[in-house]
Order: structure tokens, then sequence, then C-alpha cells
């Protein structure tokens, strides 16, 4: 039996939002109280894409920062970034030698990412999921709490950790990971389609409320964002084909934790205007704090640095023993 422990990554590639939020974040403060979490800012995984050094060096401390300032305790959890640790990327190489060729093809992700022009993709980005699946295993992680979009790669993460565990005849020497994805609000979707999630890469600022939005700025993109012309329905199945309104009903039920069928009890037959100004208020009380705090911890460097060298000795300690067994498992040795 493996211990209990949650490990999840958060990729530094600009403003977070409230779909990182929803989906993640918010669950990762969640966790904190009941499991021992490390909690990961994962910037091997974002130079998969070509990212400025200057902006990815400043992104890394503003992920940090919004980790805190939406109640992540740096004392309580492990709180690194990847690059620190040397070990997610000597393992992700093992991986890359278990995984198939085959498994990587099928992710979803890399087809979307790669788009039309796949032979000019990154090799990184093909095999980006064995390093994920290296940044949960390396800790032996048993909890992975992320949004519906990384399910794909933790169902990859399951059969690498089966494959190494049977073609070393280790017993369950790597634990097979739990997902931990939110029920009612898996997705966020973009405030502009319903059918697209809520995304950093997405053109338009409008798509998104971002972690740092002003009560203006969210003002102005909720009053903005699509729905369709029907009153708000009082049970879910009239919500069915309705994208756009459901993914504006699951966001005021999780930022209020209360059930989506709860929502629709309370503004079923009422218009959008009535929702919206409900909605703009929850986030605005929800989030505007939570930007308030990230530019207030911008403004020590310092302190935010102290963190991540605090929380990488810390994952450090556990991912370096656990290598060193890993290598014993396959024959290899490390003399330093
Ligand atoms: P990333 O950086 O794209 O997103 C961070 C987390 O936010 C969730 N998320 C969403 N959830 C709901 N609705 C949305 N619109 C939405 N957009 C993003 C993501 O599901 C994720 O949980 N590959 C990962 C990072 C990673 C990782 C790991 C995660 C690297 N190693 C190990 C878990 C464990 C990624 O790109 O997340």
């Amino acid at each position: 039996m493996h211990k209990k422990r949650v490990f999840s990554g958060v990729q530094p590639t600009g403003n977070l939002h409230l779909g990182n939020y929803l989906g993640a974040i918010k669950n990762f403060v969640d966790l904190q109280s009941k499991f021992e979490c490390i909690y990961c800012i994962v910037d091997l995984h974002a130079i998969t894409n070509r990212q400025n050094p200057k902006e990815l060096r400043s992104n890394i401390l503003e992920t940090v920062a919004s980790f805190i300032a939406s109640g992540l305790d740096p004392k309580k959890n492990i709180i690194f970034n990847q690059a620190s640790v040397a070990a997610h990327s000597e393992l992700a190489w093992v991986f890359n030698c278990v995984a198939r060729i085959g498994w990587m093809n099928r992710m979803t992700q890399f087809k979307e990412k790669a788009g039309l022009n796949k032979e000019n993709a990154s090799v990184g980005l093909l095999v980006y999921p064995n390093l994920m699946a290296a940044d949960i295993l390396i800790y032996k992680a048993t909890h992975v709490p992320v949004g519906e979009d990384q399910k794909q790669h933790l169902e990859l993460t399951r059969d690498i950790a089966k494959k190494f565990n049977n073609d070393f005849n280790c017993g369950e020497y790597f634990p097979i990971v739990e997902p931990l994805i939110p029920k009612e609000i898996s997705r966020v979707m973009s405030l502009r389609d319903g059918k697209k999630k809520m995304s950093k890469s997405e053109d338009s600022d409008q798509s998104r409320i971002n972690l740092k939005d002003t009560k203006d700025l969210i003002n102005q993109k909720i009053k903005k964002a699509k729905t369709d012309n029907e009153p708000i329905p009082s049970e879910i199945d009239g919500l069915k084909n309705r994208s756009e309104a459901a993914n504006l009903i699951s966001i005021y039920g999780s930022l209020n934790e209360i059930k989506m069928s709860e929502v629709l009890k309370e503004f079923g037959g009422k218009n959008f205007s009535t929702f919206k100004s409900k909605l703009i208020e929850s986030i605005v009380d929800k989030i505007c704090p939570i930007g308030d705090e990230i530019n207030k911890l911008l403004k020590d460097k310092s302190h935010l640095d102290n963190i991540l060298a605090l929380g990488a000795k810390r994952a450090d300690n556990i991912a370096k023993e656990n290598l060193k067994e890993i290598y014993k498992i396959i024959g290899l040795t490390k003399f330093t």
C-alpha cells in the first residue's frame, strides 16, 4: 500500500485564469489540510513551446504568487519549480524508454498543440506526457488534482506505471494514480464560445477571466459573455445543447460551492441579466482579493524565490532517494 500523497503541476505560461483556479488550484487548496501535497511550477513543460527567457522567469514567480494568493500554505505544502529537481528529467528519460511512440501519437493535447504542422513541433512537445508521468511518479504520488483536459495524460501515467512495474517485475513499485477531477466543473469553457475550453492561449482576452483582472474588467467580460435567448431553465435537462449557459451556471455553482441543480432552483425562469449581476458579484468576491494579493506578493521577489528554494530542497530530498531505488531496479548505478 502506498502512502497517500498529492502531486500536481501548473505551467508558468502567463496569466492564470478562472479555469486554472476552479479546475485545479481551488482543489489544491482544499486538499492541503487532508494530504501531504506537492505542487510544482512546471517550467520544463513550458519550454516545449518557445518562451521568452525574461517573461518565463517572471511567469514562474507569478505562478508561485498565484498559488500563495489562492490560499496555499508554503510551509504545509512543498511548492517548487520543476527545473530545480533534476530527478524529474532523469526519470522522464527512463519513461521515454518505457512508453511507446504509438501512445504519444494518440495524445489529443499533442494533436491540438502541434496543429497541422506536426513535423515542425518540438520533440519535447511529443514526449511531454512522459515528463508529466515522471513529475508524479518520482514522488510515488497517489492522487493528482487536475482539470478534465489532463485526464488522458493521467491515463498514460497509469499505463507507464503498469508497464514499468510489469517489465521490471517489481510488484506495485509505482502507484497507479487516481485523478481528482472536479465533478460539476471539470472544464471551464471560453466566455466567447461554450465549445472551447477557457485557455491562456486563446487570442481574445474577452474569452477568459484572469486572476489579476480588475472589478471593471470582470464586469465588462461577464456582461459580454455569450449566452442565448432562452430564460434560465429550472432543471439540468434544460441546459442540453446550451453550452454557454451551462458554463456560466457551473462557474456560479463552483464559486459558491453549490450544486448546479441548486443554482437552477434559485434562478430558473429568470433572464440572464439578473443572473449575470449575481455571477459578477461572486467572481469579484472570490477573484479580486486573489488578484490584489498576487500584485502584493510580486513586490517582494526575494520572498517568492525563498519559497521556491525551500520547496526545491524538500522535493529534491524525496526525489533523489526514489531515483536511486528506480535506477537500482533497472540495473543502473549512479556514482555521484
Ligand atoms: P496547465 O498549466 O495547462 O493547467 C493547470 C491546471 O489547470 C487546469 N485547467 C483547467 N481546468 C478546467 N477548465 C479549464 N478551462 C482549464 N484550463 C486549465 C488543468 O487541467 C491543470 O490541472 N500538463 C499540465 C501540467 C502538468 C501536470 C503535471 C499536472 C505537468 N506535470 C503533473 C498534474 C501532474 C498542464 O499543462 O496544465
